[in-house]
């Protein structure tokens, strides 16, 4: 049983993974919470399963069969916090223990073991955070699209929710960001449905939907997205690249967060170039600092400044890491020209959202000024020629076309010096 201190909280998690090609979970450890610093411990017959794999190196080595403290300033090792819900599932969470929530309501009240044990199991990466080490039980419920976007509605707007759809969201509490979504499964895929917010101030799900297109025909290396209707709005379907389709199988994936070693407190220290460095480092392909490369210029031209090092991830295959497809790539509202985006993209710390940037850092990314031109000159193209078709697709009104174009997408200030 999971121990719990006086304050009601748990103090333990096991963690239990999907090891590379395993249909089924196998307990790896446990979490213990000390203080504020959340140990690992490797279990005793893990290391010596044939496939067992290092949840995350240099974090949690196998060879390490102690407590094992989080890295640097963590309080909890990155790759297991990955797993954890953010805003949106600890809002779900709180929601279903008080029967709603409000603007007000402090997410802090509970501790981050209680929202890895009381949020659904299906989430990011390969691991599930359970209070057993004998039995695995998946706290997850089917639910219909249109149950789950009611029922993302009904919390955002304060109102109660019923237990059958509290039951229902808690299946999308345990995916990350803080956009309200839910987990579905349609014949054998794996998506993460994006609802459109009440506080949304813009048609935020079709600017996604459009932005996500336009990486594609760009070229990027881009999570399958389809834009669909539930209950009279909008929803985004976004294919997940840490599931394998038709099977239970599950893929490790790491933020750029944790990649970086930092944590939520300190987020803001993350840039591309260290992101560039650790490319060349840890990943099987060098050739990744290219694509994300031109993700960054894909993000200045279509003003997605919410780039922050949790919106960039890795598959790990307990050796290696490769650049996972790109996702959570939305133009945001912008008053005046000038923006930063979220991370540096030049050696000296320049975030400027703007292309000259972007070539002054070319051998940052292992290229030449004149390929980092050519990567800038295609985008533009490709956006110029296609903006009409990907407009049309994801059904935009010509008013909405007329106030993401050239203010969002494709600003001026993007281009100046270049
Ligand atoms: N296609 C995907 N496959 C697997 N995980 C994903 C995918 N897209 C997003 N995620 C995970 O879900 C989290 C939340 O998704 P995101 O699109 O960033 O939502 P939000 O707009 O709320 O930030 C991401 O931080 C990432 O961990
Ligand atoms: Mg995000």
């Amino acid at each position: 049983m999971t121990s719990e201190q006086n304050t009601g909280q748990p103090t333990e998690a096991f963690v239990w993974v999907w090891t590379p090609g395993a249909s089924d979970p196998v307990v790896a450890g446990l979490i213990e919470r000390i203080g504020d610093t959340h140990f690992f411990t490797y279990g005793g017959s893990y290391p010596s399963l044939h496939d067992a794999v290092p949840l995350y190196l240099p974090e949690l080595p196998l060879t390490n069969k102690d407590r094992i403290r989080p890295l640097g300033d963590l309080t909890l090792a990155g790759c297991l916090a990955d797993g954890a819900p953010d805003a949106w599932g600890r809002r779900v969470v709180l929601a279903r223990r008080l029967g709603k929530v409000t603007r007000e309501t402090d997410v802090d009240q509970l501790d981050i073991l209680t929202y890895m044990l009381e949020s659904g199991s299906d989430r990011f990466g390969a691991i599930d955070f359970q209070a057993s080490a004998r039995e695995y039980v998946p706290r997850q419920k089917s639910a219909s699209l249109e149950e789950l976007q009611t029922a993302a509605e009904r919390l955002e707007a304060g109102t109660p929710l019923t237990t059958a759809l509290g039951d229902a969201l808690v299946h999308g509490t345990s995916i990350g960001g803080a956009r309200p979504k839910a987990l579905i499964h349609d014949n054998g895929r794996h998506m993460i449905a994006k609802f459109s917010s009440i506080t949304d101030t813009y048609p935020v799900v079709k600017a996604e939907a459009v932005a996500m297109d336009l990486a594609r025909r760009v070229g990027l290396s881009v999570a399958p997205t389809t834009l669909t209707r539930s209950a009279g709005k909008d929803v985004l379907l976004v294919e997940r690249f840490d599931r394998v389709p038709g099977t239970t199988e599950r893929i490790m994936a790491v933020s750029a967060l944790t990649m970086l070693g930092l944590g939520e407190m300190n987020a803001r220290y993350a840039t591309y170039t260290d992101l560039a460095d650790l490319i060349r480092a840890r990943f099987a392909s060098s050739r990744d600092t290219r694509e994300l490369f031109a993700r960054i210029v894909f993000n200045i031209a279509v003003g997605n400044f919410d780039d922050h090092a949790r919106n960039h991830a890795a598959l790990w295959d307990g050796k290696l890491l490769s650049l996972s497809p790109a996702y959570d790539i939305c133009p945001q509202p912008r008053s005046g020209e000038t923006a930063f985006q979220a991370m540096a993209i030049g050696v000296n710390g320049e975030r400027e959202s703007q292309f000259r940037v972007c070539v002054d850092a070319a051998p940052v990314y292992g290229l030449t000024s004149k390929q980092a031109r050519d990567i800038i000159d295609h985008q533009v193209e490709v956006i110029h020629s296609e903006w009409s078709d990907a407009a049309d697709a994801a059904q935009l009104t010509e008013g909405e076309r007329q106030r993401l174009w050239g203010r969002q997408i494709l600003n001026p200030f993007a281009s100046y010096d270049y």
